[in-house]
């Protein structure tokens, strides 16, 4: 007999609206057809799949918001299953299971100072605890953001940065590897944008998504400034398929990246070769 509450069978959502982030990544709002929200955590993934094509993970870009019914995706064109999402027009139909995995510890931050370090598309996950932390301004401390994208072409959510920019209670500090002619900003690595911030090491909390090359240098530099491992919160990207914990697809030295992560706070993994 069909069991219609297997964790494998996806709950439809339809496509609302799609807005290019750069050329090759795009901003995707679903609602789920049964109206309920996501009711995810900042740093959650879900499992998307388009009929006929396939299934692939997304961490999810949007804050949970109680009016918001809506949920944001950002994807890079890469493969099948996200060629096959940039062809979707609006009104069309993907399957979702999840959300799944741990996320950032929205408790543990109230009160405290935010440091933010996004590299590449490492911004589309924190995305979803800065904007959580925005519409509760109040309870958070100094949110400094900093920003290392390959070359300007690949700089994603342009519009939202410029905004935040003009605060004067967020900083926002951007840096490309390879400049063009139109760049005007810092040029070089991530780590070339620590310098340039000041922070109260005990009251700072770290919150890092990237690729792993840029984890090594930018935690050796966090432990330099004196923030301490157990203040150091990353996401881990493996290869997933069942997204539950029963695959072993994920594995990073006995942990499931899908359960166990993808965040995990860096004294749990400082260990793990494999890790980072
Ligand atoms: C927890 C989690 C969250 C993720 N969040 C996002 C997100 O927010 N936005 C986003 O764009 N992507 C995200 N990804 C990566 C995304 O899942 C892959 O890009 C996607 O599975 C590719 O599917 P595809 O069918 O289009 O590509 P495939 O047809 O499976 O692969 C096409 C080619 O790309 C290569 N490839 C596939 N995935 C990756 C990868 N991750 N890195 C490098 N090369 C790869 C393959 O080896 C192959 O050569 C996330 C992955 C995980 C595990
Ligand atoms: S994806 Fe199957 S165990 Fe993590």
């Amino acid at each position: 007999m069909k069991n219609k509450f297997s964790p494998y069978v996806p709950r439809l959502a339809t496509l609302k609206s799609k807005k290019k982030l750069s050329d090759y990544v795009t901003l995707f709002r679903f609602e789920q057809d049964n109206g309920r929200p996501l009711a995810h955590s900042p740093g959650q993934f879900i499992q998307v799949s388009i009929f006929g094509i396939g299934e692939a993970p997304f961490s999810i870009t949007s804050p949970p918001i109680r009016e918001h019914h809506y949920f944001e995706i950002a994807v890079r064109k890469i493969g099948s299953v996200t060629t096959a999402l940039h062809n979707l027009k609006p009104g069309d139909k993907i399957g979702v299971r999840g959300p799944y995995g741990s996320s950032f510890p929205m408790q543990k931050f109230i009160g405290k100072d935010m440091l933010f370090i996004a590299g590449g598309l490492g911004f589309i996950p924190l995305r979803s605890v800065l904007n959580y932390m925005i519409r509760h301004r109040d309870e958070y401390g100094k949110i400094m953001l900093l920003v290392g994208t390959r070359n300007p072409k690949e700089r994603i959510f342009i519009d939202q940065l410029e905004e935040m920019s003009k605060r004067e209670d967020i900083k926002v500090l951007e840096t490309v590897d390879v400049p063009d002619e139109t760049w005007k900003g810092n040029v070089g690595v991530i780590t070339t944008l620590l310098p340039k911030i000041t922070i109260e090491p005990e009251n700072t909390y770290v919150a890092m998504v990237g690729p792993p090359i840029m984890y090594k240098f930018v935690i050796a530099e966090c432990k330099k400034m004196g923030i301490s491992e157990d203040k150091i919160f990353v996401s881990l990207e493996r290869r997933m398929k069942c997204g539950l914990g029963k695959c072993g697809h994920c594995q990073i030295n006995g942990l499931s990246c899908c359960v166990d992560g993808p965040v995990f706070c860096y004294t749990d993994i400082a260990s793990l070769e494999e890790a980072i």
